[in-house]
């Protein structure tokens, strides 16, 4: 037996002599990435500034119908490349973007005649990593491939004092949880990105980048701090069903020494594929207002009747008021045949080009047109996909014809409840976040990019970056939004705002709709249904939370009550030249200057969680040497959100780069400021 042992060990020594290890450095070294084939089994390892933050972790995949890439694979070839350059953003939070990244391409191979090579792509930026599987055509995967397993695991050196914010992935309500703030114990199947602080204080956030033709990965903790990638399954329990050749999506780990880091990462867009679409100027962000509130706080329907909400004559209402301050879109939902019956999970009923007797789309679209103002289509599916793809181009050019040129697109059905039929006609029900969906939200996006039309998805599939390749995908929801103050139990408590930027805004901008004016419509205080919030944190978040369509969610009534504070709202771009987050810590606050697109004018928001604060602002981001009036929306010296929301002072200073400004944020407060250049 002692024998045996000793033979075992020496076994295991001569095999880890034999072991390959490739290194990839960031451009800058404080990341460090070691690949290796100890054991004959491929993993990765992770340092950052010298500290092992993800231990070895293993790689690989399982086949329904062939060998899988787990044992027995040994490194046969490494080659590396180099990237230092840039390239521009359409619209975005900045208009260019640095990609400068070391890659190095890991092919394994087995001593096998099936299933036996696979290449691992790594690429190491300043601020962080990505990695996807690349499996070319070879005997055991010669045309369709089923994949059973992804075996990738994230395998975190030091698990003590973690603190972690996630959502539960494979739930009913898809992505819509508010945010736990846990140890890592309590964590259980998470939504990507998963982000975390570790006790050195350095943050990481786990996603991926470009998920195309691919099941989303969600996370499962199987040993304490070992998280293993999850793939959302179809309906028949697959995971994925591809063909070689063929690559997954990028496996991503943002890291930074702090949390603001993560607010100014840029790799899950230099991870996605340039645009794909050409021309995109027909692509259009700006701000709306839409006939939607009042269904969501119960003063109008969907359904057609007495408080039917999309008729042509309160359309026009909405456009006038969106061309008296400048806002170029309309949102009209309930327009269509379908919402009188049980809608929700019932996708069934709606027709797509058939309009409810009260709803002129020629007369309202031509109204619009003599305003300058777009209707913004809705199509609410009810998550029956097949009903809405059997009439998505017909819809689509319907929009067309009539000047629409942006939709937004609804999926409510219950998580793994999403209805298909399929080739054999038999109903199947898939979840929003498996392969199916994904491919079912891109088709979607690319129909409409041939009618030239911007899709911005509700209940979608988690960004992944894919607005690169496809500048037409606007934005999505894909977390709780502003509707979850009317009717949601709870509301989005005060550090909801303050967790998101850092979590789901991570992946790409949030339609959250935010702008809410009047939060009495149930009563103040703390036990009812109402943004938990302060006046001015509803402004600061049009900037915080960046989409590059932004909606002005309220009731005109609710405005015209508050010009003053509305100014700010009709003012505040969606497009940016430059952003830059300027301080924070995950769930508890944050500050984002940015500045317009093609101008001069920068803005801040700061906003805070439950705790009243105050911030210093260091104006460093403005142009030296010019001035600027900054026109200031701050909380009021008593205010605080649960019973005095309203008190804000408006006030106007003129500063420079060289000012250091000081605001005391009230309880779930903020500020909002422009910075005007004066010549
Ligand atoms: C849920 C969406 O998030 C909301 O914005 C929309 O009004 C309803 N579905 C109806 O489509
Ligand atoms: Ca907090």
């Amino acid at each position: 037996m002692k024998n045996l042992t000793l033979f075992f060990v020496l076994l295991s020594l001569s095999l880890n002599i034999q072991a390959k290890y490739a290194h990839l450095s960031s451009p800058n070294g404080d990341i460090k990435v070691i690949i290796s084939d100890e054991h004959s089994q491929p993993s990765y390892q992770i340092a950052f500034n010298q500290q092992a933050i993800i231990a070895p972790s293993q790689l690989g995949m399982e086949f329904k119908d062939a060998a899988g890439f787990n044992q027995g694979f040994t490194i046969e070839n490494v080659s590396r490349n180099s990237v230092d350059s840039s390239w521009q953003l359409p619209w975005g939070e900045r208009q260019k973007v640095a990609d400068k990244h070391n890659e190095i391409a890991v092919t394994f191979t087995a001593k096998r005649d099936n299933t036996n090579r696979y290449t691992v792509r790594f690429r190491a930026f300043d601020d962080g990593v990505g990695f996807r599987y690349e499996v070319p055509k070879q005997q055991g995967l010669l045309n369709r491939v089923e994949i059973t397993n992804e075996l990738t695991q994230f395998s975190l050196a030091d698990a003590e004092h973690v603190t972690a914010w996630w959502i539960p992935a494979r739930g009913w309500n898809r992505y819509e949880y508010t945010y736990n703030t846990t140890s890592l114990a309590e964590v259980d199947r998470v939504h990507t990105p998963f982000t975390f602080k570790l006790k050195s204080g350095v943050h990481l956030s786990i996603h991926e980048a470009a998920l195309v033709d691919y099941a989303a990965m969600t996370l499962d903790q199987r040993r304490p701090g070992l998280f293993k990638a999850d793939l959302t399954p179809w309906s028949d329990g697959i995971l994925v069903k591809t063909q070689t050749d063929f690559k997954t999506p990028w496996r991503t780990i943002q890291i930074s020494k702090d949390a603001v880091g993560l607010l100014n990462s840029t790799l899950i867009l230099n991870l996605n594929e340039p645009n794909k679409l050409g021309d995109v100027s027909w692509v259009e962000p700006g701000k709306y207002v839409g006939i939607w509130w009042g269904m969501h706080v119960g003063e109008n329907t969907w359904a057609s009747g007495s408080k039917h909400g999309a008729t042509t004559s309160e359309t026009k209402r909405y456009m006038d008021f969106a061309a008296k301050h400048g806002f170029q879109g309309v949102l009209v939902e309930g327009w269509n045949i379908g919402w009188d019956g049980e809608w929700f999970n019932n996708g069934d009923l709606f027709d797509f080009d058939d309009s409810f007797s009260d709803f002129d789309i020629a007369a309202v679209t031509e109204y619009g047109k003599k305003k300058g103002v777009d209707l913004i289509g809705h199509h609410e599916t009810s998550g029956n996909v097949t009903n809405y793809r059997l009439q998505m181009s017909d819809a689509y050019a319907l929009y067309q014809k009539h000047g629409i040129n942006q939709i937004k697109t609804g999926y409510v059905a219950d998580g793994g409840n999403i209805k298909r039929i399929d080739e054999a006609g038999i109903i199947r029900k898939e979840w929003h976040d498996g392969q199916f969906m994904v491919a079912e939200y891109l088709h979607s996006v690319t129909e409409a990019a041939k009618h030239k039309i911007s899709i911005n998805t509700h209940e979608p599939i988690k960004a992944t970056g894919l607005r690169r390749t496809y500048p037409n995908w606007i934005a999505r929801e894909g977390a709780r939004g502003q509707e979850f103050n009317a009717w949601g139990s709870p509301p989005n408590p005060p550090e909801h705002t303050a967790i998101l930027p850092y979590t789901r805004l991570l992946a790409g901008p949030m339609d959250f709709t935010p702008g809410i004016f009047d939060m009495g419509f149930n009563g103040l205080g703390e036990n009812t249904n109402r943004p938990q919030t302060t006046l001015a944190k509803q402004l600061a978040l049009y900037v915080v939370l960046y989409s590059p369509i932004q909606m002005a969610a309220d009731l005109p009534r609710n405005y015209e009550a508050k010009l003053d504070a509305f100014k700010f709202i009709t003012d505040v771009p969606t497009d940016w030249q430059e952003s830059k987050a300027i301080a924070g810590e995950v769930g508890d606050y944050v500050v984002f200057a940015r500045q317009e697109r093609d101008g001069n004018d920068w803005y801040l928001g700061a906003l805070t969680d439950e705790a009243s604060r105050t911030i210093q602002v260091t104006l460093d981001f403005l142009t030296l040497g010019k001035k600027y009036q900054a026109q200031i929306y701050r909380d009021g010296d008593k205010a605080e959100w649960k019973n005095n929301p309203y008190e804000m002072i408006i006030e106007k200073k003129i500063v420079t780069a060289e000012d250091t400004l000081s605001f005391k944020l009230a309880t779930s407060g903020g500020v909002a400021i422009r910075f005007k250049a004066l010549d």
